[in-house]
């Protein structure tokens, strides 16, 4: 390193050298990388000035950027290879053809190197380094209803896998519900009684970043179960008048009490309060998910 530590010393604006404080400064470790195994050999870039601050001198081989209106032509592949060349497998076993890979997204738009701490290795800090291009995702978690995320209790990277993965939006598992379930286990099943959304998806219901309808609703009932549930009774649970005038008429003629259904939509919980166990039932009885 003492070739290039001749002139990136110290004095440089960013803490270089802070390097020595990181995985990648164990001098100990044979698999330690220099300053040339990340940046190439750069001769042209040693030699190629009269000393620092010279402005006409070549860039080292390789330069680590992330490609951006300021930096159109970078080339990703070569910076990448670098890291991969250490890095290959465990985690980044799906990088070829990710998401991110794909349009260009290298790792060192993700990662420091050169920094004590690399704040997206850090659950508190991960998320500003994503939130950097995923906007949409950071207004999400600041709605009522949130993963811990601002609390830095959880990361991104509790359900993704920013390297890439096999199931869908790069989720750490290979599909939403088995994402879900690692954590959540009572939603798991398999149950007597299954309600087909959830073992589809939990995201129709939820959603995963943050929404105003507590629990992570995609909206609050009785409108979230009247997207799919159209039929005489759902709708009439959902007129005032209807519940106050008299008995709520089920699809199948048997009559429900008004006061019960009344009380239902006072508490604003509407189709819940006698659906109570909507992500599945265990009860002999339990077929409408009422128990
Ligand atoms: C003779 C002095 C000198 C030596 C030796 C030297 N550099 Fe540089 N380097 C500079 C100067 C001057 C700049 C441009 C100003 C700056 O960013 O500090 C620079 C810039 C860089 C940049 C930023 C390039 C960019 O476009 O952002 C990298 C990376 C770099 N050097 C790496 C290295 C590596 C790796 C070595 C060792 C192989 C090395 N340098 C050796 C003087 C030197
Ligand atoms: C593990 C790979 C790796 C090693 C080892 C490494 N660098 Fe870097 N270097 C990077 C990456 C990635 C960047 C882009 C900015 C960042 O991640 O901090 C960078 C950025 C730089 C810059 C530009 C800083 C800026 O943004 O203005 C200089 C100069 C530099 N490195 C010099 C060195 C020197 C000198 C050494 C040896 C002491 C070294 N690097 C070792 C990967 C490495
Ligand atoms: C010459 C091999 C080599 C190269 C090139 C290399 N690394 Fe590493 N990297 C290592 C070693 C060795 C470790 C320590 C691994 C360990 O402790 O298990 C490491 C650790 C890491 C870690 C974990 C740090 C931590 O604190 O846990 C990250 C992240 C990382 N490297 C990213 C990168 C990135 C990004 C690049 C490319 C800019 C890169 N590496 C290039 C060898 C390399
Ligand atoms: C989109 C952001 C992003 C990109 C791009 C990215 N990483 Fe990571 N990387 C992360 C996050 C987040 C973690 C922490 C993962 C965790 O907590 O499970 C991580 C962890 C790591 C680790 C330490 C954990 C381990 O597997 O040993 C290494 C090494 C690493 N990345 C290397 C790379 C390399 C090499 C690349 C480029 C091919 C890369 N990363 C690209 C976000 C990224
Ligand atoms: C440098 C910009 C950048 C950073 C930083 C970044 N991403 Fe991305 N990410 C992208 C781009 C570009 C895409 C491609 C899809 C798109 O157009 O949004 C993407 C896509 C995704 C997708 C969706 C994949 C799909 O199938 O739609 C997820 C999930 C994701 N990123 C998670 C993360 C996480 C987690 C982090 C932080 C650890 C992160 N990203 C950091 C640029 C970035
Ligand atoms: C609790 C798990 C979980 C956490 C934590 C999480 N995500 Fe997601 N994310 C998902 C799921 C599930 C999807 C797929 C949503 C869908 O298909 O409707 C997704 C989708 C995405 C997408 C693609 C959006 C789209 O419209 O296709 C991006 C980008 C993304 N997440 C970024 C992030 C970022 C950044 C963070 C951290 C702030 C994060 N996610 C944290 C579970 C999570
Ligand atoms: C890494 C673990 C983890 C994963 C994976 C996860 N969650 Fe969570 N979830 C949590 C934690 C922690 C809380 C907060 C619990 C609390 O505050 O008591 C939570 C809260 C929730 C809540 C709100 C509970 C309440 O009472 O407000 C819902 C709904 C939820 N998660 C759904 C999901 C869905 C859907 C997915 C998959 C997209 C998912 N979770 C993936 C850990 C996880
Ligand atoms: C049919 C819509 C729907 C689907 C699909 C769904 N949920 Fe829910 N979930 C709800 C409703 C409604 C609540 C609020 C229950 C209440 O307030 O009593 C809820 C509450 C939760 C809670 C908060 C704790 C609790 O039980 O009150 C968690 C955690 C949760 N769901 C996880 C999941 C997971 C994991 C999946 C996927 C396996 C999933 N949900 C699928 C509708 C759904
Ligand atoms: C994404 C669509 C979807 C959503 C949202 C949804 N359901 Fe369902 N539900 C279904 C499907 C599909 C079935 C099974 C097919 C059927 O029997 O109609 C079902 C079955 C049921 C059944 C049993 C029906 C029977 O005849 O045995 C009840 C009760 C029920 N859902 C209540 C609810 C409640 C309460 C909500 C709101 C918390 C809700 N559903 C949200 C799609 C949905
Ligand atoms: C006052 C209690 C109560 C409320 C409120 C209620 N239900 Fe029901 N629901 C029932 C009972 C009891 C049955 C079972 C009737 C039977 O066994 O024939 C049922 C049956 C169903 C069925 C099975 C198919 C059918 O139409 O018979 C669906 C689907 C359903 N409810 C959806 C909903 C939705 C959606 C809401 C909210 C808009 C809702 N329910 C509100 C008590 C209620």
């Amino acid at each position: 390193d003492a070739v290039c530590t001749k002139c990136h010393d110290e004095s440089e604006a960013k803490p270089l050298l802070s390097i020595y404080q990181t995985k990648h400064g164990v001098r100990a470790d044979a698999r330690t990388p220099s300053c040339q195994s990340c940046h190439g050999r750069s001769e042209q870039h040693v030699s190629g000035g009269k000393g620092v601050g010279e402005a006409s001198r070549p860039t080292p081989d390789i330069v680590f950027k992330t490609k951006s209106a300021l930096n159109p032509t970078l080339d990703a592949a070569t910076q990448v290879e670098v890291c991969i060349g250490c890095h290959k497998g465990g985690q980044r076993m799906h990088w070829e053809g990710s998401q991110h890979s794909s349009r260009d997204v290298v790792c060192a738009s993700c990662h420091s190197v050169h920094v004590k701490a690399d704040p997206v290795l850090n659950k508190s800090s991960q998320q500003e380094v994503c939130f950097s291009c995923h906007k949409t995702e950071r207004a999400q978690t600041h709605r009522l209803s949130t993963h811990p995320l601002a609390a830095g209790k959880m990361g991104c990277s509790d359900c993704h896998n920013p390297h890439g993965t096999t199931g869908p939006k790069l989720l750490s598992k290979g599909s939403v519900n088995e994402t879900c379930q690692s954590c959540h286990a009572e939603q798991r099943g398999p149950f007597l009684w299954e309600h087909e959304p959830v073992t589809e998806a939990c995201t129709n219901c939820h959603t995963p970043h943050g929404s105003n309808n507590a629990p992570l609703l995609k909206a609050r009932a009785p409108w979230l179960c009247q997207s799919c549930h159209s039929g005489d009774h759902a709708a009439q649970v959902n007129s005032g008048a209807n519940l106050q005038g008299g008995a709520l008429t089920m699809a199948n003629g048997n009559q429900l009490l008004a006061g019960a259904a009344a009380r239902a939509q006072m508490g604003g919980r509407a189709c819940l309060n006698c659906h109570m166990v909507v992500h599945g039932s265990n009860h002999p009885a339990g077929s409408k998910f009422q128990r």
